[in-house]
This record gives structure tokens, C-alpha cells and sequence, in this order.
């Protein structure tokens, strides 16, 4: 049964976000790691308050059960910069209030209708998707916190489940490419499973005749990039990259060491070459594009050549291997950037409230295709559109380069 499920993957996905955050300090959790992040026991409150307002209140029409944390919660409301300096319930205080916020929704859930013809929020169990897959969204935000943090906050070998150490697949594949005609391709949101407003409505793009990599830049290949002087070259960077990487003083990866290494977490290992290159900026994946003489390929691009790709779609570790694996999988370990900005489908309408999506378009935010090794497989589909603003390396990104076809004439 529909009601059945819900209860169930509510119960998996929150397993999942206390056993995440169960070998992290109190301390750690109640603090800011980095200004681009919330406190991670912000997090945990915004799971329990979102989780009260959509499930309790708007689709069960119950009162709030905390109103003076509606605010404090709105992530509309404060900006992560200054999230430290709310009144957000600290480690235990919102452990309480997330399991007092999913005794009332279980609850809801057991007397709502969620049939075909029920109130739109709970009609074929929207709204209940709507909220597993947000927890889902911010234990990877929660990860990102995590991997900003000093060495010593974090050790994810001591997350029950942990895969860490296991090997990482077989060797990458020789790069190839996805090749797409030029011409219409369908995009967008079929209907079959949850979707947010922002992949619908499904429509045609066209796309022109493009080579899309097999696979994501990996690490071999972008430190070519670096040992080639690809950061100093002011002819491969857009005006605004080249600006904001000479303010930063960016010359490699997020996480790299000026002597070969990658950290992750709380280790510093040799890079490996044949993972994906990851924690660069959009300005960082488009200047590498530029000097692989090809580009970032736009999202459609992306998603029409996802619908051609073999094999299975979702190559995702969902996140207990704490890591990509080999670079290959199509949908893959790392989020991709693309050259398109975040804005609405031709046709969009925001549902079931504009913050969601609609508040980001057309404000410079890059979109992400794909899923990253910190991303739940439910998340992971062809048509999800993440995006960030085009300076950002805190999220578990890296690049896919694409090469225009000449026409033969
Ligand atoms: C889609 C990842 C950009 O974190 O801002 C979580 C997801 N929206 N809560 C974000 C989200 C509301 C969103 N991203
Ligand atoms: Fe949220």
C-alpha cells in the first residue's frame, strides 16, 4: 500500500540522516564550519520545521507544533551566512523536535486520503515524496558542511554502513562520447514519478550536432590542465572567472594540495587519476572546457544525451562510500555543471511554493545535472536540475566536456 511505503522510506530516509551526523560532536553540529553553510544542527532543525509545515499544517491541517521556529527555519527568511546567529535548537533539542515533528506526521499520514482525487498535496502522495526527498537534499548538504570542516570533525568510517574503504571499480574507460544529432530532443519531467515544478513542464530543445564525453573529466585529465598553466592563462576564462580567480587566488581544485594530494574529510591522499576531477567552480569547469578545446554542454544537451546513454542510468554510491568511484558511469558520482543558467521550462509554474525553485531563476545561478556520490538514488534522475552560483566548490561537482560536430560539407 501507497501509505505503507511512505511510512517506510520516511523511516529509511531518517535512519540515514541521524546515522550521518551520529559520529560528529555535539559542538560540531551546533557550530558554523564555513559561511557558505549553515550550521549542521540548522539542518537537522530545517528537516523537522519543513517536515512540520508541509506535512502537519498544510497537508493534515494541524497547527504548528513550534510556531516561534517557522522563522528561525525559513531559509528564505536568513541567508546561510548568518545562520549562526539565529536561535536554532542545538544537537539534542532538535533530535527531539525532529522525532516529536515525525510522531504528528505519521499520524496525518495514517488518516489523509491519498488517492487519485484527493486535495492536490496529498493526491498520489506528492507532498510526502516532496518531503522525503527534501531530507534527502540536505544530508548531502550536510556532507558538504562536513567535508569543509577542519580534519578531525568528521570521520565517516564511523558511520554505520560505511563503505570507505572499499576499492573503487575498475578502470575508466578510453574517453569517448555520447554523440547527439542536431534537432529537437524531448526534456523534462514524463509524469511517471515525483518530480519538482522545475523539471516540468516536458518539451522540446533543440540541441545541435555535439559530442558529449563519455564520462567526466577525471583527475588525470585536469591536472594536465593545471600543469599546463591553464589558471594563468587569461585567454581561457570568461571575464568574470578570471576576475574572481585572481581575487580568490585559485590554482587548483578545492581540495587539492599544492603537492599532488586530494583531501577528503579528515584524509589527504595521492590523487588518483581516474576519479573525477571535482570541487572546481563553474568558472574553473568552463575555462578547462575552453583549453580541452570543447565546452561545458548546455542541460539539455545533457539530458538528451543521458537518454542515449547504455547501460544503467544512475551510477550513484548514495553516499556510504563517502567518495566517487571510478569516473564512467553515466549518471554519475559527481554533480556536472552545464553552461545553462537557472531558469523556468518554457510554460513553468511554481507548485507547490515559489522558493523552491522559482525565487533562483534568472539570477546567475548555474544549473547541475546528474548526482553525486552523496546523492540518494531517488534524487538521482535524468531530468533533476540542481544549481548553484558559478563560484561555488563546496558541492560534489565536476564537469562533463562537450565538442561541437563539424558538419561535413
Ligand atoms: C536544489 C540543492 C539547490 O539546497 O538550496 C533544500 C535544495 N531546497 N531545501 C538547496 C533545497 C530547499 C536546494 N538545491
Ligand atoms: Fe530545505
Amino acid at each position: 500500500m501507497l501509505r505503507d511505503r511512505y511510512r517506510d522510506a520516511l523511516a529509511e530516509g531518517r535512519e540515514r540522516t541521524l546515522a550521518l551526523v551520529e559520529p560528529v560532536a555535539a559542538d560540531d553540529l551546533d557550530r558554523v564550519h564555513s559561511p557558505l553553510m549553515s550550521p549542521p544542527a540548522w539542518d537537522l532543525g530545517h528537516i523537522a520545521a519543513f517536515e512540520d509545515l508541509w506535512l502537519c499544517v498544510r497537508a493534515g491541517g494541524m497547527e504548528p507544533l513550534r510556531p516561534d521556529l517557522m522563522a528561525v527555519y525559513d531559509a528564505a527568511e536568513t541567508p546561510r551566512a548568518h545562520r549562526g546567529d539565529i536561535p536554532y535548537l542545538r544537537r539534542d533539542d532538535a533530535l527531539e523536535y525532529l522525532a516529536a515533528v515525525r510522531g504528528r506526521a505519521l499520524t496525518v499520514l495514517d488518516r489523509v486520503d491519498l488517492g487519485p482525487d484527493s486535495d492536490p498535496l496529498n493526491a498520489g502522495g506528492f507532498v510526502w515524496d516532496l518531503l522525503i526527498q527534501h531530507e534527502h537534499q540536505h544530508d548531502e548538504t550536510i556532507l558538504q558542511t562536513l567535508a569543509l570542516a577542519e580534519p578531525g570533525v568528521y570521520d565517516p568510517g564511523r558511520v554505520a554502513g560505511s563503505r570507505r574503504d572499499r576499492p573503487d571499480g575498475s578502470a575508466p574507460e578510453a574517453g569517448g562520447a555520447i554523440e547527439l544529432a542536431a534537432g529537437e530532443h524531448p526534456i523534462g519531467d514524463a509524469g511517471a514519478a515525483f518530480a519538482y515544478d522545475n523539471e516540468r513542464p516536458r518539451h522540446t530543445a533543440t540541441v545541435g550536432s555535439v559530442a558529449v564525453g563519455a564520462r567526466p573529466v577525471t583527475n588525470g585529465e585536469y591536472a594536465e590542465f593545471v600543469a599546463a598553466g591553464g589558471y594563468g592563462r587569461r585567454e581561457l576564462w570568461t571575464a568574470d572567472g578570471w576576475e574572481w580567480r585572481e581575487r580568490e587566488g585559485v590554482e587548483r581544485p578545492l581540495y587539492w594540495t599544492d603537492d599532488g594530494r586530494e583531501r577528503r574529510f579528515d584524509r589527504v591522499a595521492p590523487l588518483d587519476p581516474g576519479l573525477p576531477a571535482m570541487h572546481v567552480s563553474w568558472f574553473e569547469a568552463d575555462a578547462y572546457c575552453r583549453w580541452a578545446g570543447g565546452r561545458l554542454p548546455t542541460e539539455a544537451e545533457w539530458e538528451a544525451a543521458a537518454a542515449l546513454a547504455p547501460g544503467p542510468p544512475r551510477g550513484n554510491l548514495d553516499q556510504l562510500d563517502f567518495g566517487p568511484g571510478r569516473s564512467g558511469a553515466f549518471v554519475g558520482d559527481c554533480w556536472e555543471w552545464t553552461a545553462s543558467e537557472l531558469t523556468g521550462y518554457p510554460g513553468f509554474r511554481a507548485y507547490p511554493y515559489p522558493e523552491y525553485s522559482e525565487v533562483f531563476f534568472d539570477a546567475g545561478y548555474r544549473v547541475l545535472r546528474g548526482a553525486s556520490w552523496a546523492t540518494r538514488p531517488s534524487v538521482a534522475r535524468e531530468t533533476f536540475r540542481n544549481w548553484d552560483l558559478p563560484q561555488r566548490r563546496q558541492i560534489f561537482a565536476g564537469l562533463r566536456c562537450a565538442h561541437d560536430i563539424e558538419e561535413q560539407g
